[in-house]
């Protein structure tokens, strides 16, 4: 359903009842990457996806797009769905994003599920190859950002045995414009380290993350979550960064029983 939030046209699902759960994407996907968790969880809880703007159907204006301005998308979706509280699950960007929302507005944050995700800002390589790939994007298309990223975003196991799943990432990235991909690449290198916020942290905390991700390996994962007091840490096995879509039954049990445990 789209509807305009901020000045621009969001992309959103809602359905189920009951707790809400909002799902904040990945980098360069949209929310259908959530799919596996919309079917399975919204028997249990009511699960919100979003398009966040750049991506999916929702509209792209020019950016570069904070995590900060996605966070207030965010919040704006859920004034929009008269949602007071909720438990929000962010992958990779949609976890700098949460964390984003979390600094702003964390009284509306019930839990907070970080997956295959950190919370440091990039090093000054990192933001380099990112303002490139930026660049590359808006020269080349989503395509060649395509190529570049399926073979990092996705396991082993699913580069070498799951031909499904590598062709639905393929197409969600090349399904994105090059403004939007590029326009978040240089928001992301302007985020900020949340480490000092998660130090400080007092509500349920869950870390997920695929045992091959590749990009933000486990130890990463690891050392955040023992800076977050009392979160969870899951890894799953058998997959990569995209820990939800390689592996959705082993994710969705992890996240309800977290989401359960919570009430
Ligand atoms: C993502 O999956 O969202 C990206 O890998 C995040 C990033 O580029 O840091």
């Amino acid at each position: 359903m789209l509807i305009n939030i901020n000045g621009i046209g969001i992309d959103y699902r809602d359905l189920g009842s009951g707790i809400p759960v909002v799902f904040v994407h990945a980098f360069p996907l949209d929310q259908t990457m959530w799919d596996p968790q919309l079917s399975a969880l919204q028997k249990l809880f009511r699960v919100i996806t979003i398009d966040l703007r750049g991506f999916g159907g929702s509209h792209a204006p020019a950016g570069p797009y904070s995590m900060t301005q996605m966070a207030d998308d965010v919040r704006a979706l859920l004034y929009h769905l008269e949602i007071n509280r909720a438990t929000l699950v962010g992958l990779s960007m949609g976890g700098y994003i949460s964390l984003a929302f979390l600094k702003k507005y964390p009284q509306i944050v019930r839990a907070i599920v970080l997956a295959d995700t950190r919370a440091t800002a990039d090093t000054p390589e990192a933001r380099e190859r990112r303002l490139i790939s930026a660049d590359k994007a808006e020269r080349e298309g989503s395509r060649a950002i395509a190529d570049d990223m399926v073979p990092m975003l996705l396991g082993r196991t699913s580069l070498d045995s799951r031909p499904e799943i590598v062709r639905r990432v393929r197409e969600m990235i090349e399904g994105n414009s090059a403004q939007g991909i590029a326009a978040a690449q240089r928001g992301m290198s302007e985020r900020i380290d949340s480490t000092e916020l998660l130090s400080q942290l007092d509500l349920p905390c869950q870390v997920i993350v695929g045992a091959e991700d590749v990009l933000t390996p486990v130890s990463e994962a690891e050392t955040m979550q023992r800076g977050i007091k009392g979160a969870r840490f899951n890894v799953i096995d058998r997959a990569g960064h995209l820990s939800n879509l390689e592996q959705p039954e082993e994710f969705n049990k992890l996240l309800s029983d977290f989401i359960d445990e919570c009430r």
